[in-house]
């Protein structure tokens, strides 16, 4: 639980606070491939506008039975949700994939990194399709592996490595998440990262020793777990920077640090910011502020709540009817939260900040393509991580399904 400070709620007769259209709003697919991960499906895919689609997916889901399971993260369009036999954030995608040995294919309706963790978790004899290759994940794509065995270089030259403990996030490629199983760290999401970073700290003298902890990529998911839960303090974060010679810190910096950020964000929960909480406040009294830990420190520290997807939706299954509540994260999931609570009033905490253009480049026409090309016997977009990553992967990933509490 992250709430910190006690929660008021006041009814506000209000609807949903829908975002006005941005041009951002239409980089849901076909928009400067070559930047990001993966390129476009090859393939004829059936057309957006098909009327018989949703029908199509009908029956090609129908074919393949138990012979697949559809996981959907919560930021997936409502037309991918309606197919997934299991929701969830990160965590329990991961969790539910190593859990279905009898699934011969594991279609996976997320970002990349997601279907990489669960073609780690799964058997050989299961195969795990995202049906597009450019789902990627901005995040996960500002650490490469190379710059990050080049940071612990600098780490080792320093004399700090044998008294640091990688962790990663799971928003992180799987050659980072072997690295971290290398050098005997884990993995973590935003569900566990407090008991990840206790873990980290514990294998080297502990939260009050002089150990650290190198965490991966999501500066702001380390700094808020740092600060907001284990009690460390702003100044124990330093960050370090990939473009930067030594990652732009002295020795002295990286001696006295206890938590070593990656320079990473996302794009999406990076833009909400503290202005937008102050105003929400000024126009709505009583308002709950509810914020992804994905968010920058200002944020977190402004908003009334803090937890990751799965909590947040806890959160405002429990709320009072009648209360209002403004939440900081991707906006298919806020859209679907207001419509499942009619009787509360759920604003978006900030109007100009849109969908995650990454997730949102699975769609409907992608999967039927997906389901249809396994019905006829061709696996497409299969994701496979090389075998020597797939393994120090698993050590990571495993780490973190085993600890305590989980
Ligand atoms: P969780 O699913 O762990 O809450 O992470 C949010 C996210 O940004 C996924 O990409
Ligand atoms: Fe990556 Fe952020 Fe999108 Fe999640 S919401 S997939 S972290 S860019």
């Amino acid at each position: 639980m992250w709430d910190h400070g006690d929660v008021t709620t006041t009814a506000v007769p209000e609807a949903f606070t829908e975002p006005a259209p941005s041009a951002l709003f239409l980089l849901g697919r076909g928009v400067d491939l070559a930047s990001e991960r993966g390129v476009e499906c090859v393939g004829a895919l059936p057309s957006p506008s098909d009327p018989d689609l949703v029908e199509r997916a009908r029956t090609a889901r129908a074919a393949l039975g138990g012979r697949a399971v559809v996981l959907g993260h919560h930021y997936q369009r409502d037309e991918i949700i309606q197919f997934a036999d299991v929701t969830g954030d990160s965590f329990k995608l991961a969790q539910n994939a190593a859990a279905r040995p009898e699934a011969e294919f594991i279609v996976f309706c997320g970002v990349h990194f997601m279907a990489e963790s669960a073609d780690i978790l799964t058997s050989d004899a299961q195969q795990v399709v995202l049906p597009d290759l450019a789902a990627g994940c901005s995040m996960a794509d500002m650490a490469t592996i190379h710059q990050v065995d080049e940071g612990w270089d600098v780490l080792t030259d320093v004399g700090v490595a044998e008294r640091t403990v990688p962790v990663t996030y799971m928003n992180s490629s799987a050659a980072i998440k072997a690295f971290t199983g290398r050098h005997g760290g884990t993995v973590c999401t935003s569900s566990n990262a407090e008991v990840a970073l206790r873990w980290a700290f514990d294998q080297v003298g502990g939260v009050d020793g002089d150990g650290k902890v190198f965490f991966l990529p999501d500066q702001h998911l380390g700094r808020n777990t740092a600060v907001e839960r284990l009690g460390l303090s702003l100044e124990d974060c330093v960050v370090f920077d990939p473009h930067k010679p030594a990652g732009g810190l002295t020795e002295e910096q990286l001696e006295r640090a206890r938590m070593i950020l990656w320079r990473g964000h996302c794009s999406v929960h990076g833009r909400f910011s503290a202005k937008n909480v102050a105003d929400v406040r000024a126009r709505v009294p009583g308002v709950t502020v509810l914020v992804h830990p994905e968010c920058k420190h200002e944020v977190v520290d402004a908003a009334d709540m803090v937890g990751s997807t799965e909590y947040i939706i806890r959160a405002l299954d429990a709320a009072e009817p009648g209360s209002a509540w403004a939440i900081g994260t991707e906006l298919n999931l806020v859209r679907r939260l207001a419509a499942a609570h009619p009787d509360k009033t759920i604003h978006y905490l900030d109007s100009t900040v849109c969908f995650c253009s990454t997730m949102n480049r699975i769609d409907l026409p992608h999967l039927v393509w997906a389901m249809e090309s396994l019905v006829e016997g061709r696996v497409v977009n299969r994701i496979v991580v090389d075998a020597d990553d797939a393994h120090w992967a698993r050590v990571a990933l495993d780490q973190m399904l085993a600890l305590p509490g989980l």
